[in-house]
Protein backbone atom coordinates (compact mmCIF):
# COMPACT_ATOMS: atom_id res chain seq x y z
CA UNK A 1 0.00 0.00 0.00
CA UNK A 2 1.10 3.50 -1.02
CA UNK A 3 1.80 5.47 2.05
CA UNK A 4 -0.11 8.80 1.30
CA UNK A 5 2.36 11.08 2.66
CA UNK A 6 1.84 13.68 0.44
CA UNK A 7 -1.53 14.46 1.38
CA UNK A 8 -0.29 14.69 4.65
CA UNK A 9 1.83 17.55 3.72
CA UNK A 10 -1.09 18.94 1.96
CA UNK A 11 -2.93 19.16 5.23
CA UNK A 12 -0.08 21.62 6.49
CA UNK A 13 -1.47 20.90 9.67
CA UNK A 14 2.12 19.42 11.04
CA UNK A 15 0.44 17.20 12.40
CA UNK A 16 0.02 12.95 11.27
CA UNK A 17 -3.67 12.25 12.81
CA UNK A 18 -6.17 13.24 10.41
CA UNK A 19 -9.61 13.26 10.97
CA UNK A 20 -12.65 11.57 9.05
CA UNK A 21 -16.20 12.45 9.43
CA UNK A 22 -18.38 9.32 8.26
CA UNK A 23 -22.39 10.03 7.67
CA UNK A 24 -24.26 6.96 6.80
CA UNK A 25 -27.37 6.42 5.44
CA UNK A 26 -29.97 3.60 4.88
CA UNK A 27 -29.96 0.78 6.40
CA UNK A 28 -27.98 -1.48 8.62
CA UNK A 29 -25.64 -2.98 6.67
CA UNK A 30 -24.09 0.45 5.88
CA UNK A 31 -24.07 1.39 9.70
CA UNK A 32 -21.92 -2.09 9.70
CA UNK A 33 -20.11 -0.80 6.80
CA UNK A 34 -19.27 2.80 7.97
CA UNK A 35 -17.73 1.07 11.18
CA UNK A 36 -15.11 -0.97 8.79
CA UNK A 37 -14.10 1.72 6.57
CA UNK A 38 -13.30 3.26 9.96
CA UNK A 39 -11.28 0.33 11.00
CA UNK A 40 -9.90 0.55 7.65
CA UNK A 41 -8.77 4.42 7.90
CA UNK A 42 -7.85 4.14 11.49
CA UNK A 43 -4.48 2.10 10.35
CA UNK A 44 -4.18 4.60 8.01
CA UNK A 45 -3.96 7.10 10.65
CA UNK A 46 -7.21 8.81 10.87
CA UNK A 47 -9.31 10.00 14.30
CA UNK A 48 -13.22 9.71 13.85
CA UNK A 49 -14.65 13.05 14.13
CA UNK A 50 -18.09 14.03 14.96
CA UNK A 51 -18.23 17.00 13.42
CA UNK A 52 -17.98 17.70 9.44
CA UNK A 53 -16.00 21.23 10.04
CA UNK A 54 -13.18 19.24 12.10
CA UNK A 55 -12.76 16.93 9.55
CA UNK A 56 -10.08 16.50 6.34
CA UNK A 57 -12.05 13.84 4.88
CA UNK A 58 -15.91 13.66 4.74
CA UNK A 59 -16.97 10.37 3.77
CA UNK A 60 -20.77 10.14 2.52
CA UNK A 61 -21.60 6.09 2.77
CA UNK A 62 -25.43 6.37 0.67
CA UNK A 63 -28.44 5.13 0.14
CA UNK A 64 -30.29 4.38 -3.09
CA UNK A 65 -33.52 2.28 -1.88
CA UNK A 66 -36.19 5.41 -2.72
CA UNK A 67 -35.66 8.56 -5.05
CA UNK A 68 -35.52 11.05 -1.59
CA UNK A 69 -32.59 8.85 -0.61
CA UNK A 70 -30.50 9.73 -3.48
CA UNK A 71 -31.18 13.46 -3.72
CA UNK A 72 -30.31 13.90 -0.09
CA UNK A 73 -26.98 12.85 -0.92
CA UNK A 74 -26.86 15.66 -3.53
CA UNK A 75 -28.47 18.51 -1.42
CA UNK A 76 -25.53 17.53 1.41
CA UNK A 77 -22.73 17.70 -1.47
CA UNK A 78 -24.36 21.19 -2.03
CA UNK A 79 -23.54 22.08 1.54
CA UNK A 80 -19.85 20.40 1.47
CA UNK A 81 -18.86 22.18 -1.70
CA UNK A 82 -19.14 25.56 -0.07
CA UNK A 83 -17.06 24.13 2.94
CA UNK A 84 -14.38 23.01 0.66
CA UNK A 85 -14.72 27.01 -0.88
CA UNK A 86 -14.18 28.31 2.36
CA UNK A 87 -11.40 25.36 3.53
CA UNK A 88 -9.75 27.00 0.30
CA UNK A 89 -9.25 30.19 1.10
CA UNK A 90 -7.39 29.04 4.03
CA UNK A 91 -4.97 27.47 2.09
CA UNK A 92 -6.49 23.92 3.35
CA UNK A 93 -7.90 20.87 1.98
CA UNK A 94 -10.60 18.55 2.58
CA UNK A 95 -11.07 15.31 0.50
CA UNK A 96 -14.81 14.17 -0.20
CA UNK A 97 -15.85 10.49 -0.95
CA UNK A 98 -19.15 8.98 -1.97
CA UNK A 99 -19.21 5.26 -0.67
CA UNK A 100 -22.40 3.08 -0.55
CA UNK A 101 -25.04 2.06 -3.01
CA UNK A 102 -25.31 5.84 -4.70
CA UNK A 103 -21.99 5.10 -5.30
CA UNK A 104 -22.20 1.46 -6.68
CA UNK A 105 -25.39 2.85 -9.05
CA UNK A 106 -24.05 5.98 -10.51
CA UNK A 107 -20.41 5.76 -10.03
CA UNK A 108 -18.34 8.18 -12.12
CA UNK A 109 -21.94 10.10 -13.27
CA UNK A 110 -21.54 11.33 -9.08
CA UNK A 111 -18.44 13.05 -10.28
CA UNK A 112 -19.57 14.75 -12.93
CA UNK A 113 -22.88 15.80 -11.72
CA UNK A 114 -20.69 16.66 -8.29
CA UNK A 115 -17.08 18.14 -8.96
CA UNK A 116 -16.70 18.05 -5.12
CA UNK A 117 -16.29 14.56 -5.15
CA UNK A 118 -12.67 13.35 -5.01
CA UNK A 119 -13.29 9.63 -4.38
CA UNK A 120 -16.34 7.01 -5.31
CA UNK A 121 -15.81 3.96 -3.67
CA UNK A 122 -18.25 0.75 -3.81
CA UNK A 123 -19.50 -1.69 -1.24
CA UNK A 124 -17.40 -4.31 -2.13
CA UNK A 125 -14.23 -2.32 -2.50
CA UNK A 126 -14.24 -0.24 0.65
CA UNK A 127 -11.31 -2.24 2.12
CA UNK A 128 -9.31 -0.20 -0.79
CA UNK A 129 -10.20 3.35 0.95
CA UNK A 130 -6.11 3.52 1.85
CA UNK A 131 -4.65 3.40 -1.62
CA UNK A 132 -7.98 5.36 -3.44
CA UNK A 133 -6.69 8.06 -0.76
CA UNK A 134 -3.12 7.71 -1.90
CA UNK A 135 -4.48 7.80 -5.88
CA UNK A 136 -6.51 11.34 -4.44
CA UNK A 137 -3.44 12.25 -2.78
CA UNK A 138 -1.74 12.25 -6.55
CA UNK A 139 -4.29 14.18 -8.17
CA UNK A 140 -6.28 11.79 -9.09
CA UNK A 141 -10.00 11.38 -8.99
CA UNK A 142 -10.90 7.66 -8.33
CA UNK A 143 -14.43 5.88 -8.72
CA UNK A 144 -13.77 2.17 -7.74
CA UNK A 145 -16.88 0.60 -7.98
CA UNK A 146 -16.17 -2.94 -9.44
CA UNK A 147 -17.33 -5.84 -7.80
CA UNK A 148 -13.87 -7.02 -6.25
CA UNK A 149 -12.63 -10.41 -7.18
CA UNK A 150 -11.17 -10.72 -3.12
CA UNK A 151 -13.66 -11.31 -0.26
CA UNK A 152 -13.32 -7.73 1.22
CA UNK A 153 -14.03 -9.11 4.76
CA UNK A 154 -10.16 -10.86 3.99
CA UNK A 155 -8.53 -7.67 3.39
CA UNK A 156 -10.02 -5.51 6.30
CA UNK A 157 -7.92 -5.24 9.56
CA UNK A 158 -9.16 -6.46 12.46
CA UNK A 159 -11.55 -4.05 14.56
CA UNK A 160 -9.49 -2.86 17.82
CA UNK A 161 -11.17 -3.81 21.12
CA UNK A 162 -10.76 -0.02 22.16
CA UNK A 163 -13.46 0.27 18.55
CA UNK A 164 -15.61 -1.84 19.59
CA UNK A 165 -15.98 -1.15 23.44
CA UNK A 166 -16.69 2.63 22.30
CA UNK A 167 -19.65 1.52 19.95
CA UNK A 168 -21.28 0.10 23.03
CA UNK A 169 -22.61 -3.85 24.31
CA UNK A 170 -24.68 -4.55 21.11
CA UNK A 171 -23.19 -4.90 17.51
CA UNK A 172 -23.50 -5.49 13.95
CA UNK A 173 -21.98 -8.10 12.49
CA UNK A 174 -22.76 -8.75 8.26
CA UNK A 175 -23.17 -12.76 7.64
CA UNK A 176 -24.47 -12.32 3.95
CA UNK A 177 -24.56 -9.61 1.28
CA UNK A 178 -26.58 -9.13 -2.26
CA UNK A 179 -29.65 -10.38 -3.31
CA UNK A 180 -30.85 -12.67 -6.29
CA UNK A 181 -35.00 -12.22 -5.35
CA UNK A 182 -34.83 -9.70 -7.78
CA UNK A 183 -38.92 -7.91 -6.67
CA UNK A 184 -39.50 -5.47 -9.37
CA UNK A 185 -39.45 -2.47 -7.46
CA UNK A 186 -36.14 -2.98 -5.87
CA UNK A 187 -32.26 -1.73 -6.15
CA UNK A 188 -30.86 -4.00 -4.04
CA UNK A 189 -29.52 -6.74 -6.57
CA UNK A 190 -28.04 -4.39 -8.48
CA UNK A 191 -26.23 -2.05 -5.99
CA UNK A 192 -25.12 -5.32 -3.80
CA UNK A 193 -24.89 -7.89 -6.74
CA UNK A 194 -25.70 -11.24 -6.12
CA UNK A 195 -26.17 -13.64 -2.62
CA UNK A 196 -22.89 -14.10 -1.24
CA UNK A 197 -22.15 -15.60 2.43
CA UNK A 198 -19.44 -14.92 4.69
CA UNK A 199 -17.50 -18.27 5.48
CA UNK A 200 -18.82 -19.48 8.91
CA UNK A 201 -15.39 -19.84 10.73
CA UNK A 202 -14.35 -15.80 9.36
CA UNK A 203 -17.76 -14.87 11.47
CA UNK A 204 -17.35 -17.17 13.94
CA UNK A 205 -13.77 -15.14 14.65
CA UNK A 206 -15.68 -11.72 14.44
CA UNK A 207 -18.01 -13.02 16.76
CA UNK A 208 -15.61 -14.15 19.23
CA UNK A 209 -13.84 -10.93 19.21
CA UNK A 210 -16.69 -9.05 20.10
CA UNK A 211 -17.71 -10.88 22.68
CA UNK A 212 -14.59 -10.72 24.27
CA UNK A 213 -14.66 -6.98 24.19
CA UNK A 214 -18.00 -6.94 25.85
CA UNK A 215 -20.56 -7.02 23.48
CA UNK A 216 -23.68 -9.20 24.90
CA UNK A 217 -25.87 -8.65 21.86
CA UNK A 218 -25.33 -9.50 17.75
CA UNK A 219 -27.48 -8.80 15.44
CA UNK A 220 -26.81 -10.94 11.63
CA UNK A 221 -27.34 -8.28 9.05
CA UNK A 222 -27.98 -9.52 5.09
CA UNK A 223 -30.56 -8.05 2.47
CA UNK A 224 -31.42 -11.90 2.84
CA UNK A 225 -29.69 -12.74 5.88
CA UNK A 226 -31.81 -16.17 5.81
CA UNK A 227 -30.25 -17.29 2.50
CA UNK A 228 -27.03 -17.31 4.56
CA UNK A 229 -25.23 -21.50 4.23
CA UNK A 230 -22.35 -22.45 5.13
CA UNK A 231 -19.70 -25.33 6.09
CA UNK A 232 -18.76 -26.26 9.70
CA UNK A 233 -15.51 -27.29 10.22
CA UNK A 234 -16.75 -30.66 9.81
CA UNK A 235 -18.01 -30.45 6.63
CA UNK A 236 -21.12 -29.94 7.06
CA UNK A 237 -23.59 -27.89 5.37
CA UNK A 238 -25.77 -25.93 7.44
CA UNK A 239 -28.20 -22.72 7.05
CA UNK A 240 -28.61 -19.71 9.53
CA UNK A 241 -30.50 -22.05 12.02
CA UNK A 242 -26.77 -24.03 12.51
CA UNK A 243 -24.89 -20.92 12.46
CA UNK A 244 -27.17 -19.28 15.12
CA UNK A 245 -26.92 -22.37 17.29
CA UNK A 246 -22.83 -22.45 16.95
CA UNK A 247 -22.81 -18.34 17.81
CA UNK A 248 -25.35 -18.88 20.93
CA UNK A 249 -22.37 -21.49 22.27
CA UNK A 250 -19.70 -18.48 22.65
CA UNK A 251 -19.08 -17.24 26.36
CA UNK A 252 -20.42 -13.59 26.72
CA UNK A 253 -23.08 -13.64 23.74
CA UNK A 254 -26.23 -13.57 26.00
CA UNK A 255 -28.65 -11.62 22.74
CA UNK A 256 -28.92 -12.55 19.05
CA UNK A 257 -30.68 -11.74 16.31
CA UNK A 258 -30.73 -11.45 12.45
CA UNK A 259 -32.29 -8.87 9.71
CA UNK A 260 -33.65 -8.97 7.33
CA UNK A 261 -35.08 -12.21 5.76
CA UNK A 262 -37.29 -13.25 2.82
CA UNK A 263 -40.32 -15.20 3.74
CA UNK A 264 -39.25 -17.47 1.12
CA UNK A 265 -35.90 -18.27 3.05
CA UNK A 266 -37.27 -19.34 6.61
CA UNK A 267 -36.75 -22.83 6.48
CA UNK A 268 -37.60 -25.49 9.23
CA UNK A 269 -34.46 -25.69 10.61
CA UNK A 270 -34.29 -21.92 11.27
CA UNK A 271 -37.74 -22.16 12.96
CA UNK A 272 -36.71 -24.74 15.24
CA UNK A 273 -33.82 -22.47 16.03
CA UNK A 274 -36.32 -19.53 17.44
CA UNK A 275 -37.81 -22.71 19.88
CA UNK A 276 -34.66 -24.08 20.63
CA UNK A 277 -32.37 -20.84 21.45
CA UNK A 278 -33.02 -19.12 24.44
CA UNK A 279 -30.12 -16.39 22.94
CA UNK A 280 -32.33 -15.74 19.57
CA UNK A 281 -34.94 -13.14 20.73
CA UNK A 282 -38.22 -13.55 20.34
CA UNK A 283 -38.55 -10.66 17.48
CA UNK A 284 -38.93 -11.12 13.81
CA UNK A 285 -38.76 -8.51 10.96
CA UNK A 286 -40.25 -10.70 8.26
CA UNK A 287 -41.21 -8.14 4.99
CA UNK A 288 -44.18 -8.80 3.22
CA UNK A 289 -44.61 -5.79 1.33
CA UNK A 290 -47.82 -6.23 -0.14
CA UNK A 291 -51.83 -8.29 1.09
CA UNK A 292 -52.74 -8.61 -2.20
CA UNK A 293 -51.80 -11.94 -4.35
CA UNK A 294 -51.95 -9.50 -7.81
CA UNK A 295 -49.36 -7.15 -6.41
CA UNK A 296 -47.26 -9.65 -5.12
CA UNK A 297 -47.06 -11.63 -8.31
CA UNK A 298 -46.05 -8.12 -10.29
CA UNK A 299 -43.67 -7.38 -7.45
CA UNK A 300 -42.21 -10.84 -8.23
CA UNK A 301 -42.41 -12.11 -4.63
CA UNK A 302 -42.70 -15.27 -5.54
CA UNK A 303 -45.34 -16.30 -2.67
CA UNK A 304 -48.86 -15.24 -1.66
CA UNK A 305 -50.23 -13.70 0.98
CA UNK A 306 -51.89 -16.90 2.53
CA UNK A 307 -48.62 -19.26 1.98
CA UNK A 308 -46.84 -15.54 4.45
CA UNK A 309 -49.64 -16.04 7.06
CA UNK A 310 -49.43 -20.04 7.18
CA UNK A 311 -45.45 -18.88 7.72
CA UNK A 312 -46.01 -17.09 10.33
CA UNK A 313 -48.39 -19.59 11.72
CA UNK A 314 -45.71 -21.79 12.11
CA UNK A 315 -42.90 -19.52 13.62
CA UNK A 316 -45.56 -18.64 16.15
CA UNK A 317 -46.42 -22.40 16.91
CA UNK A 318 -42.40 -22.36 17.76
CA UNK A 319 -41.93 -19.11 19.95
CA UNK A 320 -45.90 -18.34 21.01
CA UNK A 321 -44.33 -14.70 22.30
CA UNK A 322 -42.72 -13.80 19.29
CA UNK A 323 -43.13 -9.98 17.93
CA UNK A 324 -43.37 -9.18 14.22
CA UNK A 325 -42.20 -6.90 11.91
CA UNK A 326 -42.75 -6.14 8.48
CA UNK A 327 -42.08 -3.94 5.61
CA UNK A 328 -44.94 -2.58 3.79
CA UNK A 329 -45.14 -0.90 0.22
CA UNK A 330 -48.25 1.22 -0.99
CA UNK A 331 -48.27 2.70 -4.84
CA UNK A 332 -46.97 0.12 -6.17
CA UNK A 333 -47.97 0.35 -10.25
CA UNK A 334 -51.01 -1.20 -10.41
CA UNK A 335 -52.52 -1.36 -6.83
CA UNK A 336 -56.40 -1.03 -6.73
CA UNK A 337 -58.44 0.09 -3.27
CA UNK A 338 -59.18 -2.98 -3.42
CA UNK A 339 -55.45 -4.57 -3.55
CA UNK A 340 -54.33 -2.02 -0.89
CA UNK A 341 -57.48 -3.47 1.42
CA UNK A 342 -56.06 -6.52 1.04
CA UNK A 343 -53.06 -5.26 2.61
CA UNK A 344 -55.31 -4.02 5.46
CA UNK A 345 -56.61 -7.47 6.14
CA UNK A 346 -53.46 -8.88 6.35
CA UNK A 347 -51.72 -6.36 8.90
CA UNK A 348 -55.35 -6.96 10.84
CA UNK A 349 -54.34 -10.95 10.75
CA UNK A 350 -51.36 -10.30 11.32
CA UNK A 351 -50.96 -7.70 14.86
CA UNK A 352 -47.55 -6.11 14.20
CA UNK A 353 -45.42 -5.34 17.67
CA UNK A 354 -43.58 -2.91 14.91
CA UNK A 355 -43.49 -2.39 11.02
CA UNK A 356 -41.77 -0.13 8.33
CA UNK A 357 -43.97 1.63 5.26
CA UNK A 358 -43.26 3.35 2.30
CA UNK A 359 -45.01 4.81 -0.76
CA UNK A 360 -43.38 3.54 -3.74
CA UNK A 361 -40.68 4.81 -5.52
CA UNK A 362 -40.01 4.12 -9.05
CA UNK A 363 -35.99 3.11 -9.30
CA UNK A 364 -34.27 3.64 -12.76
CA UNK A 365 -33.18 0.16 -14.03
CA UNK A 366 -35.65 -1.66 -12.16
CA UNK A 367 -38.70 -3.58 -13.91
CA UNK A 368 -41.64 -1.91 -11.69
CA UNK A 369 -40.56 1.54 -13.00
CA UNK A 370 -41.63 0.88 -16.38
CA UNK A 371 -44.52 -0.78 -15.65
CA UNK A 372 -48.03 0.39 -16.92
CA UNK A 373 -50.77 2.07 -13.86
CA UNK A 374 -48.21 4.24 -11.72
CA UNK A 375 -50.70 5.48 -9.02
CA UNK A 376 -51.34 9.31 -8.64
CA UNK A 377 -48.83 10.65 -5.44
CA UNK A 378 -51.99 12.05 -3.56
CA UNK A 379 -53.40 7.98 -3.33
CA UNK A 380 -50.20 6.67 -2.11
CA UNK A 381 -50.04 9.64 0.82
CA UNK A 382 -53.80 8.84 1.45
CA UNK A 383 -52.83 5.07 1.67
CA UNK A 384 -50.20 5.51 3.79
CA UNK A 385 -51.86 7.93 6.46
CA UNK A 386 -54.01 5.20 6.55
CA UNK A 387 -51.93 1.83 6.76
CA UNK A 388 -49.60 3.90 9.35
CA UNK A 389 -52.24 4.58 11.49
CA UNK A 390 -53.32 0.88 11.83
CA UNK A 391 -49.77 -0.55 12.31
CA UNK A 392 -49.59 3.05 15.33
CA UNK A 393 -52.47 1.43 16.79
CA UNK A 394 -50.89 -2.25 16.59
CA UNK A 395 -47.50 -0.85 18.08
CA UNK A 396 -49.28 0.96 20.79
CA UNK A 397 -51.41 -1.87 21.42
CA UNK A 398 -48.45 -4.09 21.96
CA UNK A 399 -46.30 -2.10 23.91
CA UNK A 400 -49.57 -1.32 26.41
CA UNK A 401 -49.63 -5.64 26.21
CA UNK A 402 -46.40 -5.72 28.57
CA UNK A 403 -47.38 -3.43 31.31
CA UNK A 404 -47.28 -4.82 34.44
CA UNK A 405 -45.45 -8.07 33.25
CA UNK A 406 -41.56 -8.63 33.83
CA UNK A 407 -39.08 -8.92 31.34
CA UNK A 408 -35.67 -8.84 30.35
CA UNK A 409 -33.62 -5.52 29.75
CA UNK A 410 -30.14 -5.23 28.53
CA UNK A 411 -28.24 -2.05 29.91
CA UNK A 412 -27.13 -0.09 27.09
CA UNK A 413 -25.97 3.38 27.52
CA UNK A 414 -26.94 5.93 30.55
CA UNK A 415 -30.50 8.18 30.54
CA UNK A 416 -31.11 11.36 29.04
CA UNK A 417 -31.92 12.24 32.13
CA UNK A 418 -29.67 11.86 35.90
CA UNK A 419 -30.91 8.52 37.34
CA UNK A 420 -31.66 6.70 34.28
CA UNK A 421 -30.24 4.20 32.31
CA UNK A 422 -31.32 2.71 29.22
CA UNK A 423 -31.55 -0.85 27.54
CA UNK A 424 -34.07 -2.82 24.86
CA UNK A 425 -36.27 -5.48 25.84
CA UNK A 426 -36.41 -8.67 23.81
CA UNK A 427 -38.36 -6.84 21.61
CA UNK A 428 -36.47 -4.29 20.46
CA UNK A 429 -38.05 -1.42 22.51
CA UNK A 430 -36.34 0.67 24.38
CA UNK A 431 -36.93 0.54 28.32
CA UNK A 432 -36.10 3.51 30.56
CA UNK A 433 -34.71 1.83 34.04
CA UNK A 434 -33.73 3.65 37.31
CA UNK A 435 -29.86 3.89 37.21
CA UNK A 436 -29.57 1.82 40.84
CA UNK A 437 -30.75 -1.59 37.91
CA UNK A 438 -28.01 -1.98 36.82
CA UNK A 439 -24.74 -1.23 34.77
CA UNK A 440 -24.41 -1.50 31.37
CA UNK A 441 -23.96 -4.50 29.75
CA UNK A 442 -26.07 -6.39 32.57
CA UNK A 443 -29.47 -8.36 31.83
CA UNK A 444 -31.84 -6.93 34.20
CA UNK A 445 -35.46 -7.98 34.89
CA UNK A 446 -37.87 -5.09 35.03
CA UNK A 447 -40.82 -4.79 35.40
CA UNK A 448 -43.27 -2.15 32.53
CA UNK A 449 -45.21 0.20 34.45
CA UNK A 450 -46.36 2.35 31.48
CA UNK A 451 -45.90 2.23 27.95
CA UNK A 452 -45.73 4.46 25.05
CA UNK A 453 -45.86 3.60 21.26
CA UNK A 454 -42.10 4.44 20.72
CA UNK A 455 -40.56 3.01 24.67
CA UNK A 456 -41.01 1.79 28.01
CA UNK A 457 -40.76 2.50 31.45
CA UNK A 458 -39.78 0.40 34.18
CA UNK A 459 -41.20 0.76 37.25
CA UNK A 460 -39.23 3.22 39.43
CA UNK A 461 -37.27 5.08 36.69
CA UNK A 462 -37.42 8.46 36.72
CA UNK A 463 -39.96 10.14 34.45
CA UNK A 464 -38.86 11.64 31.01
CA UNK A 465 -39.37 12.04 27.63
CA UNK A 466 -39.63 9.37 25.71
CA UNK A 467 -36.32 7.63 24.83
CA UNK A 468 -36.05 8.00 20.64
CA UNK A 469 -33.84 5.14 19.76
CA UNK A 470 -35.34 3.99 16.48
CA UNK A 471 -34.66 0.33 15.65
CA UNK A 472 -33.47 1.52 11.68
CA UNK A 473 -33.90 4.46 9.84
CA UNK A 474 -34.07 4.27 5.92
CA UNK A 475 -33.36 7.53 5.04
N1 LIG B 1 -33.97 -7.32 1.71
C1 LIG B 1 -34.17 -6.09 2.41
C2 LIG B 1 -34.27 -4.95 1.47
C3 LIG B 1 -33.97 -3.67 2.08
S1 LIG B 1 -34.95 -2.48 1.38
C4 LIG B 1 -35.50 -6.20 3.08
O1 LIG B 1 -36.30 -7.01 2.61
O2 LIG B 1 -35.69 -5.48 4.08
C5 LIG B 1 -35.99 -2.16 2.77
C6 LIG B 1 -37.39 -1.89 2.37
O3 LIG B 1 -37.46 -0.73 1.55
C7 LIG B 1 -38.05 -2.97 1.54
O4 LIG B 1 -38.49 -4.04 2.31
C8 LIG B 1 -39.18 -2.22 0.91
O5 LIG B 1 -40.32 -2.22 1.75
C9 LIG B 1 -38.65 -0.79 0.80
N2 LIG B 1 -38.37 -0.46 -0.60
C10 LIG B 1 -37.47 -1.02 -1.41
N3 LIG B 1 -37.53 -0.48 -2.64
C11 LIG B 1 -38.51 0.45 -2.61
C12 LIG B 1 -39.05 1.33 -3.57
N4 LIG B 1 -38.63 1.35 -4.84
N5 LIG B 1 -40.06 2.16 -3.18
C13 LIG B 1 -40.52 2.14 -1.91
N6 LIG B 1 -40.04 1.32 -0.96
C14 LIG B 1 -39.04 0.47 -1.30
FE1 LIG C 1 -34.81 -6.02 -2.56
FE2 LIG C 1 -36.49 -8.04 -2.69
FE3 LIG C 1 -33.90 -8.51 -2.49
FE4 LIG C 1 -35.21 -7.51 -0.38
S1 LIG C 1 -35.56 -9.52 -1.33
S2 LIG C 1 -33.23 -6.83 -1.22
S3 LIG C 1 -36.72 -6.24 -1.36
S4 LIG C 1 -34.90 -7.56 -4.23
FE1 LIG D 1 -29.11 -0.59 2.36
FE2 LIG D 1 -30.05 1.46 0.97
FE3 LIG D 1 -28.16 -0.02 -0.04
S1 LIG D 1 -31.23 0.08 2.20
S2 LIG D 1 -28.47 -2.05 0.81
S3 LIG D 1 -28.02 1.23 1.80
S4 LIG D 1 -29.83 0.86 -1.17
Amino acid sequence: MTEPRDERDLQGSGSNTRKVFIKTYGCQMNVYDSQRMGDALSKDGYEPTASMEDADLVLLNTCHIREKAAEKIYSELGRIRLLKAERAQRGKDLRVGIAGCVAQAEGAEIIERAPVVDLVIGPQTYHRLPDALARVARGERVVDTDYAVEDKFEHLPETEARQIRARGVTAFLTVQEGCDKFCTFCVVPYTRGSEVSRPMAQIVAEARQLAAAGVREITLLGQNVNAWSGETPGGVTVGLGGLLRTLAGIEGIARLRYTTSHPRDMDDDLIAAHAELRALMPYLHLPVQSGSDRILKAMNRRHKAADYLRLLDRIRHARPDIALSGDFIVGFPGETEADFMDTMRLIEAVSYASAYSFKYSPRPGTPGAEMDGHVDEAVKTERLERLQGLLRHQQGAFADSLVGRSIEVLVEKPGRHPGQIVGRSPFLQPVVLPASAGAVGDIVEARIASANPNSLMAEGAPPALAEAMPLRAIA
